[in-house]
């Protein structure tokens, strides 16, 4: 036996090979500089198997033992820091068999029975990323309790909404803020759901064909607590749809993230003033000695860029890719794990500013005094005295230009003013030109006015658990 053959076959693949792989080749093809955060899945799913193996007459007893006791040192090892990840082993999982090997002997060449890394790294990959979506639902529901105590922190107060970034009715800042509550709760569904898919044991498709052995898949999905096993073990080699699906709730979450970002990197500017970001959320200017910069809503409307790339990579990579598993899909773990790296840390960073953020009431309220803010509420007025609405639209577009040219608004005109622009038009036309009485009077489901906030806010304390 030659020198290179011996050194090829310290590979756990390595029987068919004459030369050894090239070093360039190790480096390009290793992926346990990323993968190996999944060792204790990658364990976990071992353990199961194993059993299995063993309850179905494929392990010996003491060859389980042997198995179990050494995977657990070798969990225990890469906990403490005291396991050497190689490169030449190329991933989590043979670093592991190989380190089990090397500790156990013969038996634990045994572990690899009905097994394939193709069924394997889709196993560890989803009980890794279900317990990721149960993580995200909990970070998404923190955020969302902090939406809903500043609403009831600022309940009462007003602020003009905006349309096309115009001025456009006034509303209540609560609603605004529930708003976000909402777009939260959306994305909080979609982990959720997304976890159905995942939860489903790919375990048993072996590289995928399935397995000529006598195996009990079943056995192994309740053990690890899956809803059930895939039907197909073609589809399953090769499927990511559920990292795909995972990268998209991530996607969807940090587009949230970076409107409202944008919205508090607006709002925290001298031209609107709306908002306080408390210091420690803010650096300041080298070279300006007055700026105070919003520098962690900007890094979380930028870090938007990063998650939508992964899930533009994923798809791409998925693109035309034949049955079953190919190599190629070793290229998606560094994209899910970067997606739901930023999203969790922009989230996290996110419900911290909010518990931190102050809003600048007069200011707010103070801006939707002008701009004729109170123009829908004078057409709604004339179409309950029988005014046609399109007719109603034209007398306050009129009305409007009237003012612009007084330089006033519409609650400043007298009865008689208005009255030039529609003989409907009474003294009681007062009450719904005030900017309180248009918020109030939005009383439609889903609306701004005060009494429907507050059972939005008291819906939306009930379901986070709040007691007010
Ligand atoms: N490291 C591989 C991956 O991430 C594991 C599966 C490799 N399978 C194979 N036949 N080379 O996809």
């Amino acid at each position: 036996m030659t020198e290179t053959k011996k050194r090829s076959e310290q590979k756990l693949w390595g029987g068919r090979f004459e030369e050894s792989t090239a070093a360039s080749v190790e480096e390009f093809t290793a992926s346990i500089h990323y993968d190996s955060r999944l060792y204790h899945y990658d364990i976990m799913g071992s353990m199961a198997h194993a059993r299995m193996l063993a309850a179905n007459g494929i392990l010996a007893k003491d060859e389980l033992a042997a198995i179990l006791n050494g995977l657990q040192e070798i969990e225990q090892e890469i906990a403490t820091n005291r396991f050497v990840f190689k490169k030449e082993l190329e991933d989590v999982h043979m670093n592991i068999e190989k380190a089990l090997v090397d500790k156990i002997g013969p038996a634990g060449a045994k572990l690899h029975s009905a097994r394939s890394r193709n069924d394997q790294i889709a196993l560890d990959l989803k009980l890794y990323l279900r317990d990721q979506c149960d993580r995200m639902v909990t970070l998404l529901e923190n955020s969302q309790r902090s939406f809903v105590k500043l609403a009831r922190k600022y309940f009462g107060s007003l602020m003009p909404g905006y349309t096309h970034l115009q001025r456009a009715q006034p509303v209540l800042i609560s609603h605004h803020l529930l708003a976000y509550f909402e777009m939260f709760g959306r994305d909080r569904e979609r982990f959720i759901d997304c976890r159905k898919r995942i939860n489903i044991s790919p375990l048993g498709c072996a590289a995928m064909a399935g397995s000529g052995l006598p195996i009990d898949r079943q056995q192994v999905a309740d053990e690890l607590g899956f809803d059930g096993i895939t039907r197909n073990s073609m589809d399953t080699s090769g499927d990511r749809d559920f990292a795909i699906e995972f990268v998209s709730c991530c996607t969807m979450t940090h587009l949230h993230l970076s409107r409202l970002a944008e919205e508090l990197v607006m709002w925290a500017s001298s031209e609107f003033d709306f908002v306080r970001i408390a210091d420690k959320f803010c650096t300041g200017s080298s070279i300006m000695p007055q700026k105070k910069n919003p520098d962690i809503p900007e890094l979380i409307r930028g870090k938007t860029g990063r998650v939508v790339g992964s899930l533009m990579s994923l798809l791409t990579l998925m693109k035309g890719l034949p049955l079953t598993y190919n190599r190629d899909l070793q290229e998606d773990k560094e994209q899910v794990f970067d997606a739901l790296d930023t999203v969790s840390a922009s989230l996290q960073i996110m419900t911290e500013l909010l518990e931190n953020l102050e809003f600048q009431t007069t200011v707010m309220e103070q801006a939707t005094t002008t701009g004729f803010m109170t123009a829908t509420d004078l057409a709604d007025y004339l179409v309950l005295k029988d005014v046609p609405f399109r007719e109603a639209h034209g007398i306050v577009g009129k009305a409007v230009a009237y003012c612009l040219d007084k330089n006033c608004e519409l609650s400043d005109l007298s009865v008689a003013e208005l009255q030039q622009f529609s003989p409907v038009i009474s003294k009681d036309v007062f009450e719904v030109l005030s900017v309180q009485g248009s918020v109030d009077s939005r009383i439609s489901e889903g609306g701004t006015s005060s009494q429907r906030v507050q059972e939005a806010l008291l819906t939306a304390e009930k379901q986070m658990g709040i007691s007010e």
